[in-house]
């Protein structure tokens, strides 16, 4: 069984993912709270959402190679591999099971969550009494989902344990077409302005016949992988279904009452789902560059400095002098504010180099003038320029460059 494990630098990207995503809908808004629910939920969730009648992919076998496909991933009746004959299509549900305490049977039977959305729903209540919001307000989450799937693959793309950032917005109906099209534009705004090329962004709105059964209108976000066009997260006007049948199921209201209106109603939902671990590969394969600087070839991770796994890298340019013990103190001095990398070996060019291989997008250097003057220089990863900055101004000189949205 293939997984993929995230190493020190990868965590702290996924991680800055993950909060910029974070600051961009919650605290960065005051129509947005957090949420953060259980993986495994009462199964009858999953009876109410229609995830255990419907959350299934098509499935095919080869008769002869005994190798498994999606139905919709195959042209034709014969294997795609041996070319042998195929088996008709069953459904298979995607969602992992598990049992409930030591008995193993069908009355203890749960599953790990497939999407993170249904526990915003249940708890929709919860949150209405307890935070005085009023409509047009969201409820959202980052966390781990889980589907069995068929073929997963393309490195962090398909995967079958991932992170969800996804938000839930209950609106008026009537207002849902406004609140679809403001979110659409709105997230395709937020890949762009970590600095993904707005060339290999593309919305794509479903065609009536991919639309999932709970939704009215649906767009993916796409990014252009170098494996083609692919969803980076799906924004989709899913209606009060989600509401009421978790009403129905429940027999709890999940109605709104509207003060200034005097009536009452089940909102309407605007989702925006989006992956965190399809968006760290797009934005790590989006920002992979190869250049070169003085004649000589570099290999260079253009991130965002909001999602570089370090935002520096100090240096002290001799290993002598008084300088390491110096960039020491400045690089303590950084840690309080900023991940930051400490790095003596070797020649400055090639220090330069493995940083620039990182996506560290600045370098602070301790050279023969800052024992005299007090001032360092700072490296721009993109430019490869330098400029001369006091020691004790650097951390607002990088919290203004960190900040700086992309072009
Ligand atoms: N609540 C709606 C929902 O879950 P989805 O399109 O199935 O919608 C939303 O999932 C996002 O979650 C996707 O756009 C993708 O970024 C991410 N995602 C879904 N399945 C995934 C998988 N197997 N591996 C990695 N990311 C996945």
């Amino acid at each position: 069984m293939e997984s993929l494990d995230y190493g020190p630098l990868g965590v702290e990207l996924k991680r800055n993912v993950k909060d910029a995503w974070w600051r961009e809908i919650v605290t960065g808004r005051d129509d947005v709270v957090g949420l953060d629910a259980a993986v495994i939920m009462h199964p009858r969730v999953w009876e109410a959402s229609g995830h255990v009648a419907g959350f299934t992919d098509p499935l095919v076998d080869c008769k002869s190679c005994k190798q498994r496909f999606r139905a919709d991933h195959v042209q034709g009746p014969r294997c795609p591999e041996c070319g042998g004959e195929l088996t008709e299509a069953r459904r298979f549900n995607l969602m992992f099971k598990t049992f409930v305490g030591p008995v193993e049977d069908t009355a203890h039977v749960a599953f790990l969550r497939p999407e993170t959305a249904q526990s915003m729903f249940v708890n929709f209540r919860n949150v209405l009494e307890t935070s005085r919001l009023k409509l047009p307000f969201g409820i959202a989450q980052v966390g781990r989902s889980f589907r069995n799937e068929i073929t997963p693959g393309n490195f962090l793309f398909r995967t079958r344990e991932f992170e969800q950032m996804e938000l839930e917005f209950f609106v008026r109906p009537g207002e849902d077409d406004h609140w679809y099209d403001y979110w659409r534009q709105a997230r395709f705004e937020w890949y762009a302005s970590l600095g993904i090329e707005r060339e290999r962004l593309r919305l794509r709105p479903h065609a009536p016949d991919e639309l999932a059964h709970y939704a009215k209108a649906c767009v993916d976000v796409e990014y252009a992988f170098p494996f083609g066009w692919s969803e980076l997260e799906g924004i989709a006007n899913r209606t009060d279904f989600d509401l009421k049948r978790h009403s129905e199921h429940s027999g709890k209201d999940l109605t709104y009452f509207d003060e200034e209106r005097r009536e009452r109603y089940v909102p309407y939902v605007i989702e925006p789902a989006a992956g965190a671990d399809r968006s760290t590969l797009a934005f790590l394969v989006d920002a992979y560059d190869e250049d070169q600087v003085e004649g000589e070839a570099r290999i260079v991770l253009r991130l965002h400095p909001r999602l570089a796994p370090y935002k520096a890298a100090v240096f002290p340019l001799l290993r002598k002098d008084g300088q390491p013990e110096r960039a020491r103190r400045i690089y303590d001095a950084l840690r309080k504010h900023f991940s930051v990398d400490y790095d003596q070996a070797g020649s400055i060019g090639r220090r330069y180099r493995r940083q620039d291989e990182v996506g560290t997008p600045f370098g602070i250097t301790i050279d023969h003038d800052t024992m005299k003057d007090g001032t360092v220089t700072l490296r721009d990863r993109d430019a490869t320029t330098q400029v001369r900055v006091p020691e004790d101004r650097l951390v607002e000189e990088l919290r203004a460059r960190i900040e700086t949205p992309a072009a």
